[in-house]
Parts: structure tokens; C-alpha cells; sequence
């Protein structure tokens, strides 16, 4: 079957000339015949065998050895020979082209630019309007036209390196054949495309080649090749491909492949010295980030998530859908502490020594602030198992990114790093998701430049944010507009980078994870009263970290036994401290039955086991100072107050407008589909519930939960109380914090399914 992508033709050539008639050009005649390309194929080559096997194959229609004769009409002509004999044979197309149509284009898929480019200027005097260099990112350790391949360039990529003043019509002429090959097309620079093309691909086939040719001398009988496992296999397979082919690339590319032979002879002597001196920390090192930066290639090239290597959700669509009813009863433990892990890494990364981090959150957002130290140099081992272990490089240590940082879904990522990216030497870029791109920044990066840092950010202070490294900070004294852990994190990480005492005043409490982390690496954080403060210039020594169950997803299951009767759930090892609790106060005060047992305190955290049995909810006016403890817990305490007696009114709220989602209005919106009577206001909301416990408090219905992990999860545990199906569209997110939300909830006894997670 043909691929519906390679049905369509866009290109209208009325005759293509390939000149060369190997695996490239076999590749393309065939590409493009099964492309339902109109026009006529014919090709020139030295061996009339080619010729002929290519006419019998079916994918040229008529050729010769005799380039003057093919030019003869042709409107488009491909150069598909060996780099060294493109001068001689465009030498010969100078002459021959007049009997060519009138507008002609001209193109090659040399592995090399610049000299190509160099043929072009002495034969024609300069590069013709009318050639566009391209190169075809596909090979093969294969040569010939017999090994032709219609699904070469499918998904390779194709770089065209025009010329400035190139014909644009010429571009695109080429550009459109090239996609009719499935091939996605890119255009770059000729010197650029030398650089990356001598680090991608011509040094990988000079290590292959040599490796293959260091054994076979050592071993002329070639014994040693009989005992080669599929490691060797592997790494040398390219040592097949065409001698004449890269001897000539090596010739025309000989000063990029030696800067890259240079780069990689340093890096091979490193691993030498690594491997004498018995360096395990070295060596470690260097192959935990080639492992993890192959595995991210291999998600690139699989169009997967980085994060979709390790197991979770893959991005897509993901719906659940929950049937009405069922139990909430059980022993769980939750996954680990959101904030906490993001801070484990960042701290671990900037200390002094070895992080042993224990139940880490093996959670998308997690993992992307690891990957993102892992690409400023930093070594990591893990995650195993919620087990990970830093190399920390010191405050100092941090090396310079090779692009923007992809920080996913995470807010407190990316506030918090622009805290301490800051404070680094080099420049760096922060990225996010759809949803992280239109969250605002400007609340950290106005007072991270009061302390002299200097910071772009999009329209209206949304990412992508751009940090200008080598900044002298200075110390500020700083009065917080809004309650938040995270712009008061993301200046007291500045704060260590800067002269003089960072001081941050907060409206309201609000968790003070950072504080305590720092303060277990030993470094000084005051308090006294609503205000922090730390000097700069100090160290971090590394220490372990024992990260509890995160108490915002454990919300889910505490509010899913509040209102289900006969509940009975104990949730193991949450951590409890007083910043976060509002939860806890919040649904004792609706009348919840909820016991803190075994309570105990673990690396600086006070953690408990929470255990929770059905009584019923009353409504309340949730007290304001319990708002900022309460923070991500209100969709699932929406849904609680959905079930209680009375109405549950919320105010000082508008912080949820500016989460994953806009999570009053998002709620709001699911709550009008399962028919709970609410009422909006610009800080809060007022909800309705049904108390009776013998009936269903609402009906079901689909809901979008707007890519917001607890929008969909708190509706999920709706579905408890619900009289109908309940389906949540969008529900990937969910795996930004709580990867086995399903299996936990199903676990208790509810009726939950997955659609679309494999798509
Ligand atoms: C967080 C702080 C809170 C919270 C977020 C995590 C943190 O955000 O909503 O999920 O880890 O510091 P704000 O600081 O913006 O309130």
C-alpha cells in the first residue's frame, strides 16, 4: 500500500534528468513513481548497466551515457554523483544546457557544500540563480541502483543550502520535489551544514571505518570478527558503504571533520585518563549524559516525548472515562512531593558532593527539570525506582545549555530556574508547553531585575523567558503583590548568586520547602515572622533527601473517601507540613473524619499517614488564610463541596486563575455539565452541594479538563457520587504529576478506563 502521505504529486516537473544513476538517485526516481509524480523520468550514467536496470526496474523511463544528449528538454536536473566528480560533470552541463527547457532549475545532493559550491563558482563563474544545493539526509550502507528505496526520504530530513539571491521559484520547485519523497525539507547555510554534517555523519563514518580496518590488521585472519557480538555489529555497520563516495567527502569536508575529529579526540582522552586513573565517578559521569542524550535522540527522531522513554503517558490524547459509583477503600501510597523533587535536583545539582535523593516524583514535570541539569552538565543517575543520584557541580558549576531548556508543564520549574539561571555566567533560554506559554513570568522576572538581572520575556511577561548570563547581582528587600512559594523561591536561588542579603516578605505563608532544603545543605535561611532572608556567597553541601508523598495528589483520594460512603483510606508516608495542610483543615472543618497516625519527621518534613472514613460534609466559607495552604488542593475540594450539605463559598482565590488552567472558570465549566449549582466571582466561587447521601449528588457527562492534571483528576473522583458516565477529555497532563493515577484509583474500587493512551 501506498502511504496516503506519497499519493499526491505537488511537483510539476515535465522531465527530470538524474544524473547518476545510484542508490540516491534510484531512490528518488522511485520515491517519486510512487508518489504519482506526472512528468518523465530519464538519467544519465557512466555504466549503461545502471542505465538499463533502472529502465527495467521500472523507474526511469529512457537514459543514456551521454550527458548532452539527456539534457535535451529536461525543466529539472538532479546532480547525484560523488562529490570530486561534480566539477567535471557540471563542466560538461554548462555546455549542454542551452538545448535544456528555457527554465531550467538546477539542484545536487552532495554530502557537501562549500566545495560544491566552489565547482559551481568556476564552471559557471558564479553559483546560478537557477541551482539550489540540497543534500538528502538518507543513506544506506548500499550503493547501486539495485538497492533503490521508495521509502528513503520518508521522514529524513532534506537541507537545501541556497544562495542568497537564488531564484525563489528555482526553491520551490525543489523544495515540493523533496516532499513528494515524504522527506521534510530545511534550509540552512552551506557553512553551517558543513559543521553539522561533519560532526553527524562524517565522523561517525571515519570512526566506523577505522575501527573495522584497526581490528582486520591486527587479526588478518579475521578471527577476532567471528567472536564480535552486535555491539560491533551495530557500531560499524556504516563501515560498508561506498569507499569512493567518502573518500571524496573527507577531501571536500577535510577542515569541519577535523575540528570534529579534534573535538572528539579530547573527549576519547578524557575517557582514557578516566579509564587508567579508575575515575568511577568520571566515568559515570560521561556515560549516564551519552545514555540519557541518546535516549532523548531517540525520542526525537521517534517524535515521542523525552518523557515517553521512561514510561509515562505517552503526549496525545488521553480520556478517561469513570463509571458512577463504586468503593474508596484501601491502604495507598502516593507518589512523591512535587515541589520537593523539582528542588531535590535543583539543590542537588548546586552543591557541593552527592545527592542521594529517596522517592523522587517520577513525574513529567520532575523529569524535565532533571533532563534540563543534565544538559548544563550535570551528572545524574536515575531515576530507579524513585531513587536518583546527583554529582552536584557546585554554584559555580553549571555549564552553558546548547539550547532553550524545556521545562514542560511546570510552572515552579520555570520560575524557579529563572531564579538561578540568573545567576549563572552564560545565557540561557527557558521553554514550556502550550499551557506553561501563556502563564505569567513577569511576576519573577520584575524583581529578578531589581536585583540587576536582566531578562526578555514575550508579550506580556509570558515565556519564552531569555536570561542574560554574567549579571553582578545584589541582594533586594522585596514585599511580595501575591502570596507565592514560587516567586519567593525563585528570588532567594537568585539570592545565593547575589551581593548582600536577599529579603522576601510574603502577603500570606506559603510552603516553605526551599527554605528547609536549603537549610538542610547548610545554608543559613532566616525567618522571622512573614519575612526570609538569606547572604549570598555561600555553599551548599550535599546531603540525602527523603522526599515524602506529595499531599496534593494524596487530595484526590482524601476527598474521594469523603464522600463515598463506607470510605476507608489510609494514605502512607504524606507529608505534612503545616504550609500545605490546608487541605486537612479544610475538610475537618466540612466535618471530614480524617486522623493523622504515626506521625514522625523525615529529612526536615514532618510526614504522617493519613487516614480518612465517610462522615458527612457540611458547607462552609473556607477561612482566606487557608487559601494559600490550599493552593492545588481547591478542584478537588470543589468536588468535596459538590457533595456536601449547603454552600461552600471560596473568595481570595484568584491565584487559581493563573494555574496549568484558569481552575475556577475550568471547574466551574465542569460542574455546569454534571449540573451543580455554583455562582462565580472574580476570587472565588460558590458551590452548592447535595448532601443526601442516598442519591447521586449530580449527573454525568463530558468534561475538558484543558490539559489541567487536577481538573481531570479531581472530576475522575467525582464520578464517585456521580448518576451517570463520566468522561474528562485531555487527561495526559495528568501524568505530569501523578503517573499511576489510574492504577490508584482503580485500585480503591472505582470504575475508571483509559482511551487513547497508546494512540
Ligand atoms: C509551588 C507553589 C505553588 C503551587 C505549585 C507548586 C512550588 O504555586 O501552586 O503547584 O513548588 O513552589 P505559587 O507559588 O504560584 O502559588
Amino acid at each position: 500500500m501506498v502511504p496516503e502521505h506519497l499519493r499526491q504529486s505537488a511537483s510539476h516537473e515535465s522531465r527530470l534528468l538524474i544524473v547518476g544513476l545510484g542508490l540516491i538517485g534510484g531512490s528518488l526516481a522511485s520515491a517519486l513513481r510512487v508518489a504519482g509524480f506526472q512528468g518523465q523520468i530519464v538519467a544519465c550514467d557512466p555504466d549503461e548497466h545502471e542505465i538499463a536496470r533502472g529502465i527495467e526496474m521500472g523507474l526511469i523511463d529512457s537514459g543514456g551515457t551521454c550527458l548532452a544528449e539527456q539534457v535535451e528538454g529536461a525543466s529539472m536536473i538532479v546532480l547525484a554523483v560523488p562529490v570530486l566528480a561534480m566539477e567535471s560533470v557540471m563542466a560538461n552541463l554548462a555546455d549542454a544546457l542551452p538545448s535544456a527547457a528555457p527554465n531550467v532549475v538546477m539542484t545536487d545532493v552532495g554530502s557537501t557544500k562549500a566545495t560544491i559550491r566552489a565547482c559551481a563558482q568556476r564552471v559557471f563563474g558564479r553559483v546560478p540563480t537557477n541551482l539550489v544545493l540540497g543534500h538528502p539526509i538518507a543513506g544506506s550502507e548500499k550503493s547501486g541502483v539495485a538497492a533503490a528505496n521508495p521509502q528513503l526520504y520518508v521522514d529524513h530530513k532534506v537541507i537545501l543550502t541556497p544562495e542568497p539571491d537564488v531564484d525563489r521559484n528555482a526553491l520551490d520547485r525543489v523544495r515540493r520535489l523533496w516532499q513528494d519523497c515524504g522527506a521534510e525539507v530545511l534550509e540552512m547555510d552551506v557553512e553551517r551544514h558543513d559543521q553539522v554534517l561533519a560532526r553527524t555523519s562524517h565522523l561517525p563514518h571515519l570512526l566506523a571505518f577505522s575501527l573495522v580496518d584497526t581490528l582486520a590488521r591486527q587479526d588478518e585472519r579475521l578471527d577476532i570478527f567471528r567472536y564480535a557480538a552486535g555491539g560491533f555489529r551495530d557500531f560499524t555497520r556504516i563501515a560498508g558503504s561506498d569507499p569512493v563516495m567518502w573518500r571524496d567527502i573527507f577531501i571536500a569536508n577535510k577542515h569541519a571533520v577535523l575540528a570534529s575529529l579534534d573535538d572528539f579526540e579530547a573527549g576519547l582522552g578524557r575517557l582514557r585518563h578516566a579509564v587508567e586513573a579508575g575515575d568511577s565517578d568520571a566515568l559515570i559521569a560521561t556515560f549516564d549524559r551519552a545514555s540519557h542524550a541518546r535516549r532523548y535522540f531517540d525520542s526525537l527522531l521517534n517524535k515521542t516525548s523525552y518523557q515517553a522513554e521512561y514510561h509515562m503517558q505517552p503526549q496525545g490524547k488521553v480520556t478517561y472515562r469513570v463509571r458512577p459509583g463504586g468503593q474508596a477503600k484501601g491502604h495507598l501510597r502516593v507518589p512523591g512531593d512535587k515541589s520537593m523533587s523539582h528542588r531535590s535536583i535543583m539543590l542537588g545539582a548546586l552543591a557541593e558532593g552527592v545527592t542521594e535523593v529517596k522517592g523522587f516524583l517520577e513525574g513529567e514535570d520532575s523529569l524535565a527539570t532533571l533532563q534540563a541539569f543534565r544538559e548544563m552538565g550535570v551528572a545524574i543517575e536515575g531515576p530507579h525506582q524513585g531513587r536518583v543520584t546527583i554529582h552536584g557541580v557546585g554554584l559555580h558549576g553549571l555549564k552553558a545549555p546548547a539550547g532553550p531548556l524545556y521545562v514542560g508543564n511546570s510552572g515552579t520549574a520555570m520560575r524557579l530556574f529563572s531564579g538561578l539561571l540568573a545567576g549563572q555566567a552564560f545565557d540561557s533560554e527557558l521553554t514550556g508547553d502550550e499551557s506553561l506559554t501563556k502563564r505569567p513570568m513577569g511576576r519573577v522576572a520584575d524583581p529578578l531585575r531589581l536585583m540587576g538581572a536582566t531578562i526578555d520575556t514575550a508579550e506580556g511577561g509570558r515565556p519564552p523567558l531569555k536570561i542574560h548570563g554574567a549579571a553582578a547581582l545584589k541582594g533586594i528587600h522585596y514585599d511580595m503583590p501575591m502570596a507565592s512559594a514560587q516567586v519567593k523561591s525563585c528570588l532567594l536561588l537568585a539570592g545565593l548568586y547575589a551581593q548582600g542579603e536577599t529579603r522576601v516578605r510574603e502577603p500570606a505563608p506559603t510552603r516553605d520547602h526551599t527554605e528547609r532544603m536549603l537549610n538542610g545543605f547548610g545554608y543559613a535561611v532566616s525567618r522571622d515572622g512573614d519575612t526570609c532572608w538569606l547572604q549570598g556567597g555561600g555553599k551548599l553541601s550535599a546531603g540525602p533527601i527523603d522526599v515524602p508523598s506529595d499531599i496534593s495528589s494524596a487530595t484526590f483520594f482524601l476527598v474521594a473517601a469523603a464522600i463515598t460512603p463506607e470510605a476507608d483510606i489510609t494514605l502512607e508516608h504524606v507529608g505534612i507540613n503545616p504550609t500545605r495542610i490546608g487541605v486537612i483543615n479544610i475538610l475537618t472543618l466540612m466535618g471530614a473524619n480524617l486522623l493523622l497516625e504515626n506521625e514522625r519527621e523525615v529529612g526536615g518534613e514532618p510526614v504522617a499517614d493519613i487516614r480518612i472514613r465517610y462522615a458527612p460534609l457540611k458547607g462552609i466559607d473556607i477561612p482566606v488564610d487557608q487559601v494559600p495552604l490550599a493552593i492545588d488542593e481547591f478542584p478537588a475540594l470543589f468536588i468535596a463541596a459538590a457533595n456536601a450539605e449547603g454552600i461552600t463559598r471560596l473568595r481570595g482565590a484568584e491565584e487559581l486563575r493563573v494555574k496549568e488552567s484558569d481552575r475556577i472558570q475550568a471547574m466551574a465549566d465542569g460542574l455546569a455539565t454534571l449540573g451543580v449549582q455554583h455562582a462565580v466571582v472574580e476570587d472565588g466561587i460558590d458551590i452548592t452541594g447535595n448532601g443526601n447521601a442516598q442519591v447521586a449528588s449530580y449527573g454525568g457527562g463530558r468534561i475538558d479538563s484543558l490539559g489541567d492534571h487536577r481538573i481531570a483528576m479531581a472530576f475522575a473522583i467525582a464520578s464517585l457520587r456521580a448518576g451517570d458516565d463520566i468522561v474528562i477529555e485531555d487527561c495526559a497532563n495528568v501524568a505530569t504529576s501523578f503517573p499511576d493515577f489510574v492504577e490508584l484509583a482503580a485500585r480503591i474500587g472505582m470504575g475508571i478506563s483509559v482511551e487513547g493512551a497508546h494512540e
